[in-house]
């Protein structure tokens, strides 16, 4: 029997999750996480979830700060939504049991942190660990809910196409990987939902899971549906520089609570700026690369040694005990750091309730170009947008899932991409072609390009991609090769979106063309697919 249900949703995150529970009520749910349910962006979020819940606070104040992050690209109409229902958002999380940080003297009232780009205090946080806090009551209450499936290293391969009762091609589920048996086999639902996080494994160093492979935008990008404003890849200034330790990020609610960024002979980096060490993130990037590209250094340093000991190990348990288990005690010494891909500011173009322009697929949380973010995403904005997404994404889909019959097997057609259950490939290839692109990307497409550097990451690209087109034709396709597939996929739109904007601004800093020209290029980097996989209708009213 093909697996069916209601509500089809690629993704354990908090876009995923949420939008499970709150679907769960007018339908059935099946959540595919392609390996743990808790393999998720989301579990490694430290910083928090912005909403204004302060007595000095406006929500006219947090909309302002995530206009002015945006660099002029943010869709006023998706700031405003996102912002007024952020106080909802954290009640309901409350009401739900998420253990956020409360004040010391009134333990019923969120402790509000503070991040770069924002005016006041209003970081609702769970100490350091807010995305794990989540993360574990959201995954607890959808493991419970009798009316969602959540099923483990299922990996999601490609939409299928089937036909509306009015004849519009639609996609009427996923070819999906089952890890365990091997086997690749289709399953429907009357809506799709993708809220697969982001893609920061495109770049050779991020503070991302290993999972972050933009699966999702590669699905849907694949199928037909609109990409914007792939250039904006935030990097996050301060990541860990440790051989052992790759990708663990030190949070920006340190410098929120007064750490400052020193290069290796104790100069302040930040020294001069207006916002100091709390100005928005692709200042403090640049300035951290031009002092390392200045001193010749591999890294700079992150001191909040002057806090007392115990504030530290309270505020900031999991980056004090991880740092130690590393031989840096950040009560004395100052951590060593460097930016790394973090987040991407694009992905899928979505209306306000998520929808894409393919009739039946959404797309939620980090996947999603809402235009909440615009040129550069203000901290903590994140959760936030995935919660408040999911929200109205459940109601669109539950009225869109109404009036649609449920999918048959009759409906499957083929899957169009590769071949099941060929010759099995020799895995070494395949991690040349990862190796190579994340490579490339991180050298010609990072925190700084040119329109020279861009060409040589297209030409290189070319190359791997034609290599893994072929190993998808002719080889046995397995977990690795479909990721490398998705990586390559999103490489292609990062460059296509960098070269067509001809003009610095945000998160795309271009040496070619250094200056933000608002004439010309006030407004999205939108992509269309010239020949969808599917050949779907793409008739959303984006
Ligand atoms: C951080 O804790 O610095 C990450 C917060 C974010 O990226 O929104």
């Amino acid at each position: 029997m093909i697996p069916t249900s209601d509500f089809l949703v690629v993704g354990t995150g908090v876009a995923g999750l949420s939008f499970a529970l709150k679907a769960s009520r007018h339908g059935s749910v099946t959540i595919l996480a392609k390996k743990s349910a808790e393999d998720t962006n989301t579990n490694l979020a430290q910083g928090g979830i912005a909403a204004v819940m302060g007595q000095d606070d406006l929500l006219e104040y947090h909309v302002e700060d995530t206009l002015d992050s945006g660099c002029g690209l943010s869709n006023p109409l998706a700031v405003k939504t996102v912002v007024e229902a952020g106080p909802r958002m954290i009640k309901e999380l409350l009401g739900l049991g998420v253990p956020f940080s409360s004040q010391i003297d009134h333990p019923d009232i969120p402790e509000l942190g503070r991040e770069g780009g924002h005016s006041r205090r209003r970081i609702i946080h769970a100490k350091d660990m807010t995305g794990q806090a989540v993360q574990r009551v959201l995954g607890g209450l959808a493991a419970a809910d009798p009316a969602v499936t959540v099923l483990e290293r299922h990996q999601a391969l490609d939409l299928i196409l089937g036909t509306a009762p009015d004849g519009r091609r639609r996609p009427i589920g996923l070819w999906v990987l089952d890890a365990q048996t091997g086997q690749i086999s289709p399953f429907l639902a009357k809506v799709v939902i993708l809220a697969t996080g982001g893609s920061g494994k495109v770049y050779l160093y991020t503070t991302n899971p290993e999972g972050a492979t933009g699966d999702g935008l590669a699905i849907g990008w694949r199928a037909g549906a609109r990409v914007a404003n792939m250039e904006f890849v935030q990097f996050h200034p301060t990541c860990l520089y440790h051989p052992q330790v790759r990708n663990f990020l030190i949070s920006e609610a340190v410098r929120g609570e007064g750490g400052r960024l020193i290069d290796h002979e104790g100069r302040p980096i930040m020294e001069g700026h207006p916002r100091g060490d709390l100005a928005l993130r692709d200042v403090v990037a640049l300035a951290i690369d031009a002092s390392m590209k200045q001193s010749g250094a591999e890294n700079v340093f992150l001191d909040i040694t002057h806090k007392p000991a115990a504030f530290i190990r309270d505020r900031f348990p999991k980056i004090h005990d991880t740092c130690l288990s590393l031989g840096i005690d950040i009560t004395v010494e100052p951590i060593p750091v460097v930016p790394a891909a973090h987040y991407q500011c694009g992905g899928l173009q979505v209306d306000i309730d998520g929808r894409t322009n393919v009739p039946g697929l959404y797309a939620i949380g980090e996947v999603a170009a809402t235009g909440l973010h615009g040129a550069n995403r203000l901290a903590s904005n994140s959760l936030l947008e995935a919660l408040v997404m999911a929200d109205r994404a459940s109601s669109a889909a539950a009225a869109e899932a109404r009036s649609v019959p449920a999918p048959a097997a009759a409906d499957i057609s083929p899957w169009p991409s590769g071949r099941i259950g060929s010759v099995p490939k020799e895995a070494v290839l395949i991690s040349h072609s990862w190796d190579e692109i994340r490579r490339f990307m991180w050298n010609y497409v990072g925190l700084v390009r040119s329109d020279q550097r861009l060409a040589m990451a297209s030409k290189r690209l070319d190359l791997v991609k034609n290599e893994i087109d072929d190993f998808f034709r002719n080889f046995e396709v397995d977990a690795d090769l479909i990721e490398v597939r998705n990586i390559a996929a999103v490489a292609d739109l990062i460059i296509s979106c960098a070269t067509m904007r001809k003009e610095s601004r945000g998160l795309h800093y271009s040496l070619s063309w250094p200056v933000r020209d608002d004439r010309r290029f006030l407004g999205d980097t939108v992509l269309d697919n010239p020949a969808p996989l599917l050949g779907l209708d793409r008739t959303g009213s984006l």
